[in-house]
Protein backbone atom coordinates (compact mmCIF):
# COMPACT_ATOMS: atom_id res chain seq x y z
CA UNK A 1 0.00 0.00 0.00
CA UNK A 2 1.18 3.52 -0.98
CA UNK A 3 1.71 5.54 2.08
CA UNK A 4 1.49 9.65 1.85
CA UNK A 5 4.62 11.25 3.98
CA UNK A 6 3.27 14.16 5.60
CA UNK A 7 6.49 15.11 6.26
CA UNK A 8 7.16 14.31 9.45
CA UNK A 9 9.52 11.56 10.93
CA UNK A 10 10.06 9.68 8.01
CA UNK A 11 8.09 6.60 7.33
CA UNK A 12 8.60 2.88 6.54
CA UNK A 13 5.84 0.34 5.08
CA UNK A 14 5.02 -0.39 8.63
CA UNK A 15 3.35 2.51 9.17
CA UNK A 16 0.83 1.52 6.68
CA UNK A 17 -0.52 -0.59 9.49
CA UNK A 18 -0.20 2.02 12.25
CA UNK A 19 -2.45 4.62 11.14
CA UNK A 20 -6.22 4.75 11.80
CA UNK A 21 -8.57 6.44 9.57
CA UNK A 22 -11.64 8.36 11.41
CA UNK A 23 -14.13 10.65 10.41
CA UNK A 24 -14.37 13.80 11.53
CA UNK A 25 -17.94 15.02 13.36
CA UNK A 26 -17.19 18.14 14.51
CA UNK A 27 -19.60 21.06 14.97
CA UNK A 28 -19.56 24.10 13.01
CA UNK A 29 -19.50 26.01 16.16
CA UNK A 30 -16.51 23.50 18.04
CA UNK A 31 -14.50 23.65 14.53
CA UNK A 32 -15.01 27.74 14.42
CA UNK A 33 -13.66 27.69 18.08
CA UNK A 34 -10.53 25.54 17.39
CA UNK A 35 -9.76 27.39 14.55
CA UNK A 36 -9.59 30.70 16.85
CA UNK A 37 -7.56 28.96 19.40
CA UNK A 38 -5.12 27.34 16.21
CA UNK A 39 -4.72 31.22 15.66
CA UNK A 40 -4.53 32.30 18.78
CA UNK A 41 -1.36 29.87 19.52
CA UNK A 42 0.10 30.59 16.24
CA UNK A 43 0.34 34.41 17.00
CA UNK A 44 1.37 32.97 20.75
CA UNK A 45 4.91 33.30 19.42
CA UNK A 46 6.81 35.66 18.15
CA UNK A 47 9.62 33.86 16.24
CA UNK A 48 8.34 32.12 13.22
CA UNK A 49 9.66 28.88 11.07
CA UNK A 50 10.31 27.30 14.16
CA UNK A 51 8.90 23.66 15.92
CA UNK A 52 6.92 24.93 18.81
CA UNK A 53 5.82 22.54 21.98
CA UNK A 54 2.84 23.14 23.61
CA UNK A 55 1.68 21.50 26.79
CA UNK A 56 -2.01 20.81 27.55
CA UNK A 57 -2.98 20.55 31.06
CA UNK A 58 -5.65 21.43 33.76
CA UNK A 59 -6.30 21.31 37.52
CA UNK A 60 -8.17 17.97 37.30
CA UNK A 61 -8.71 14.85 35.57
CA UNK A 62 -11.62 14.64 33.18
CA UNK A 63 -11.75 19.04 31.87
CA UNK A 64 -10.94 17.77 28.53
CA UNK A 65 -7.37 17.78 27.82
CA UNK A 66 -7.17 14.91 25.52
CA UNK A 67 -10.49 15.89 23.94
CA UNK A 68 -8.76 19.57 23.24
CA UNK A 69 -4.98 18.19 22.19
CA UNK A 70 -6.86 15.57 19.68
CA UNK A 71 -8.93 18.37 17.95
CA UNK A 72 -6.35 20.86 18.47
CA UNK A 73 -3.68 18.55 16.47
CA UNK A 74 -6.17 18.07 14.21
CA UNK A 75 -7.32 21.86 13.61
CA UNK A 76 -3.14 22.48 12.98
CA UNK A 77 -2.50 19.81 10.68
CA UNK A 78 -5.64 21.00 8.46
CA UNK A 79 -3.25 24.04 7.55
CA UNK A 80 -0.53 21.62 6.09
CA UNK A 81 1.29 21.97 9.19
CA UNK A 82 3.25 18.61 10.68
CA UNK A 83 1.82 18.05 13.85
CA UNK A 84 2.89 15.23 16.15
CA UNK A 85 0.15 14.61 19.34
CA UNK A 86 2.30 13.12 22.24
CA UNK A 87 0.14 11.32 25.09
CA UNK A 88 2.11 12.15 28.11
CA UNK A 89 -0.21 11.04 30.18
CA UNK A 90 1.32 7.56 31.03
CA UNK A 91 -0.75 7.20 34.16
CA UNK A 92 -3.64 6.98 32.63
CA UNK A 93 -3.56 5.97 28.31
CA UNK A 94 -6.93 7.00 26.84
CA UNK A 95 -5.35 7.98 23.51
CA UNK A 96 -4.69 4.50 21.36
CA UNK A 97 -8.55 3.72 22.42
CA UNK A 98 -9.75 6.46 21.43
CA UNK A 99 -8.00 7.09 18.06
CA UNK A 100 -8.20 3.20 17.42
CA UNK A 101 -4.60 3.30 17.47
CA UNK A 102 -1.97 0.20 19.21
CA UNK A 103 -1.37 0.94 22.71
CA UNK A 104 2.44 0.38 22.43
CA UNK A 105 5.42 0.82 21.81
CA UNK A 106 4.79 4.49 22.31
CA UNK A 107 6.63 7.23 24.64
CA UNK A 108 7.70 4.79 27.69
CA UNK A 109 8.73 2.25 25.44
CA UNK A 110 10.66 5.23 23.37
CA UNK A 111 11.89 6.72 26.77
CA UNK A 112 13.03 3.28 28.37
CA UNK A 113 15.06 2.50 25.13
CA UNK A 114 13.31 -0.77 23.91
CA UNK A 115 11.65 0.99 21.01
CA UNK A 116 12.64 3.85 18.29
CA UNK A 117 10.73 6.38 17.49
CA UNK A 118 10.15 5.01 13.87
CA UNK A 119 8.50 2.12 15.69
CA UNK A 120 6.74 4.04 18.07
CA UNK A 121 5.37 7.07 15.90
CA UNK A 122 1.79 6.00 14.34
CA UNK A 123 -0.54 8.39 12.59
CA UNK A 124 -4.40 9.05 12.88
CA UNK A 125 -5.95 10.45 9.48
CA UNK A 126 -8.95 12.20 9.03
CA UNK A 127 -10.81 11.78 5.69
CA UNK A 128 -12.15 15.09 4.25
CA UNK A 129 -14.90 15.94 1.71
CA UNK A 130 -12.11 17.06 -0.70
CA UNK A 131 -9.74 13.37 -0.71
CA UNK A 132 -7.49 15.95 1.25
CA UNK A 133 -6.52 13.51 4.36
CA UNK A 134 -5.46 15.33 7.04
CA UNK A 135 -2.78 13.38 8.92
CA UNK A 136 -1.66 13.67 12.53
CA UNK A 137 1.59 11.58 13.95
CA UNK A 138 0.59 10.18 17.21
CA UNK A 139 3.07 8.72 19.69
CA UNK A 140 0.64 7.13 22.44
CA UNK A 141 1.80 6.33 26.38
CA UNK A 142 2.80 2.88 25.43
CA UNK A 143 3.03 0.42 27.95
CA UNK A 144 2.30 1.60 31.63
CA UNK A 145 5.71 2.30 33.59
CA UNK A 146 6.63 2.12 37.40
CA UNK A 147 8.46 5.52 37.01
CA UNK A 148 6.28 8.13 34.73
CA UNK A 149 7.93 11.18 36.68
CA UNK A 150 11.32 9.97 36.29
CA UNK A 151 10.74 8.85 32.69
CA UNK A 152 9.54 12.36 31.80
CA UNK A 153 11.82 14.16 34.20
CA UNK A 154 14.85 12.46 32.25
CA UNK A 155 17.42 13.83 29.85
CA UNK A 156 16.18 11.16 27.55
CA UNK A 157 13.15 13.18 27.51
CA UNK A 158 14.11 16.42 26.65
CA UNK A 159 16.67 15.28 24.24
CA UNK A 160 13.73 13.16 22.45
CA UNK A 161 11.43 16.29 21.86
CA UNK A 162 14.91 18.74 20.86
CA UNK A 163 14.92 15.45 18.23
CA UNK A 164 11.30 15.32 17.09
CA UNK A 165 11.33 19.26 16.84
CA UNK A 166 13.31 18.70 13.92
CA UNK A 167 10.46 16.98 12.44
CA UNK A 168 7.54 18.91 13.07
CA UNK A 169 5.88 22.68 13.47
CA UNK A 170 3.99 21.65 15.92
CA UNK A 171 3.93 19.29 19.08
CA UNK A 172 0.93 18.87 21.15
CA UNK A 173 2.16 17.43 24.66
CA UNK A 174 -0.95 15.88 26.40
CA UNK A 175 -0.02 15.48 29.90
CA UNK A 176 -1.67 14.74 33.47
CA UNK A 177 -3.29 17.10 35.35
CA UNK A 178 -1.30 19.08 37.57
CA UNK A 179 -3.12 18.90 41.27
CA UNK A 180 -2.80 15.14 40.90
CA UNK A 181 0.86 14.72 39.98
CA UNK A 182 3.84 16.20 39.27
CA UNK A 183 4.86 15.31 35.57
CA UNK A 184 3.13 18.01 33.64
CA UNK A 185 5.18 20.74 35.92
CA UNK A 186 8.05 18.46 35.08
CA UNK A 187 7.29 18.40 31.31
CA UNK A 188 6.42 22.51 31.64
CA UNK A 189 10.62 23.10 31.73
CA UNK A 190 10.69 21.16 28.20
CA UNK A 191 8.13 23.11 26.24
CA UNK A 192 7.88 26.00 24.76
CA UNK A 193 4.44 27.17 26.20
CA UNK A 194 1.37 25.59 28.39
CA UNK A 195 -2.51 25.63 27.66
CA UNK A 196 -4.55 25.36 31.15
CA UNK A 197 -7.65 23.37 29.76
CA UNK A 198 -10.65 24.66 32.47
CA UNK A 199 -14.00 22.65 32.23
CA UNK A 200 -17.15 24.51 32.31
CA UNK A 201 -19.08 22.86 35.44
CA UNK A 202 -16.05 20.70 36.77
CA UNK A 203 -13.52 23.54 37.67
CA UNK A 204 -13.16 24.71 41.00
CA UNK A 205 -11.65 27.74 41.48
CA UNK A 206 -9.19 27.27 44.06
CA UNK A 207 -8.14 24.42 42.48
CA UNK A 208 -7.37 26.62 39.29
CA UNK A 209 -5.84 28.79 41.32
CA UNK A 210 -3.26 26.58 42.68
CA UNK A 211 -2.48 24.76 39.19
CA UNK A 212 -1.45 28.62 37.69
CA UNK A 213 0.40 28.83 41.09
CA UNK A 214 2.63 25.58 40.59
CA UNK A 215 3.08 26.39 37.16
CA UNK A 216 4.29 30.22 38.05
CA UNK A 217 6.57 28.36 40.98
CA UNK A 218 8.45 26.05 38.26
CA UNK A 219 8.58 29.34 35.46
CA UNK A 220 6.22 27.84 33.21
CA UNK A 221 5.02 30.00 30.41
CA UNK A 222 1.10 29.85 30.42
CA UNK A 223 0.07 30.58 27.29
CA UNK A 224 -3.57 30.73 27.90
CA UNK A 225 -6.01 29.11 29.10
CA UNK A 226 -9.38 26.72 27.11
CA UNK A 227 -12.81 26.97 28.36
CA UNK A 228 -14.42 23.55 27.41
CA UNK A 229 -18.06 22.96 27.36
CA UNK A 230 -19.09 26.37 27.32
CA UNK A 231 -22.82 26.99 26.17
CA UNK A 232 -23.29 28.46 22.83
CA UNK A 233 -26.74 30.24 23.99
CA UNK A 234 -27.24 32.49 26.77
CA UNK A 235 -24.17 32.70 29.11
CA UNK A 236 -22.02 34.58 26.95
CA UNK A 237 -19.06 32.34 27.50
CA UNK A 238 -18.66 31.90 23.64
CA UNK A 239 -16.86 34.07 22.57
CA UNK A 240 -13.16 35.49 22.54
CA UNK A 241 -10.89 33.35 24.13
CA UNK A 242 -12.93 30.70 25.27
CA UNK A 243 -13.26 27.09 23.74
CA UNK A 244 -16.20 24.31 23.03
CA UNK A 245 -14.99 20.90 22.74
CA UNK A 246 -15.98 18.23 21.12
CA UNK A 247 -14.51 14.75 19.79
CA UNK A 248 -13.49 12.60 16.73
CA UNK A 249 -15.80 9.80 16.62
CA UNK A 250 -15.65 7.10 14.32
N1 LIG B 1 -16.99 19.66 25.77
C1 LIG B 1 -17.26 18.39 25.93
N2 LIG B 1 -18.43 17.89 25.49
C2 LIG B 1 -18.72 16.58 25.64
N3 LIG B 1 -17.91 15.67 26.22
C3 LIG B 1 -16.73 16.11 26.67
C4 LIG B 1 -16.35 17.49 26.56
N4 LIG B 1 -15.11 17.61 27.09
C5 LIG B 1 -14.75 16.39 27.52
N5 LIG B 1 -15.71 15.50 27.28
C6 LIG B 1 -15.68 14.07 27.62
O1 LIG B 1 -15.26 13.97 28.96
C7 LIG B 1 -14.38 12.89 29.13
C8 LIG B 1 -13.03 13.40 29.64
O2 LIG B 1 -12.40 14.15 28.60
P1 LIG B 1 -10.86 13.98 28.34
O3 LIG B 1 -10.46 12.55 28.38
O4 LIG B 1 -10.51 14.76 27.14
O5 LIG B 1 -10.32 14.69 29.65
P2 LIG B 1 -8.85 14.68 30.21
O6 LIG B 1 -8.65 16.00 30.85
O7 LIG B 1 -7.88 14.27 29.18
O8 LIG B 1 -8.97 13.55 31.32
P3 LIG B 1 -7.76 12.80 32.06
O9 LIG B 1 -7.19 13.78 33.04
O10 LIG B 1 -8.39 11.62 32.74
O11 LIG B 1 -6.75 12.42 31.03
C9 LIG B 1 -14.27 12.20 27.78
O12 LIG B 1 -15.18 11.15 27.73
C10 LIG B 1 -14.65 13.29 26.81
O13 LIG B 1 -15.18 12.78 25.61
MG1 LIG C 1 -6.44 12.74 29.10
Amino acid sequence: MAIKNNGGVRLSDTRSERRHKIASNMSFAASEAYKLLRTNLMFSFSESGKCRIIGMTSSFRGEGKSLTSVNLAYTLAETQKKVLLIEGDMRLPTLSQRLRLNASPGLSNLLAGISTIEESIQQFVVETDDDADIIVDVLVSGDVPPNPSELLGSEHASGLLNLLRNNYDYIIFDLPPVTAVTDALVVSKMVDGMVVVVRNNHAVRGALAETIRQLKLVDAHILGFVFNGATESGSGYYKGKYYKGNYYKK
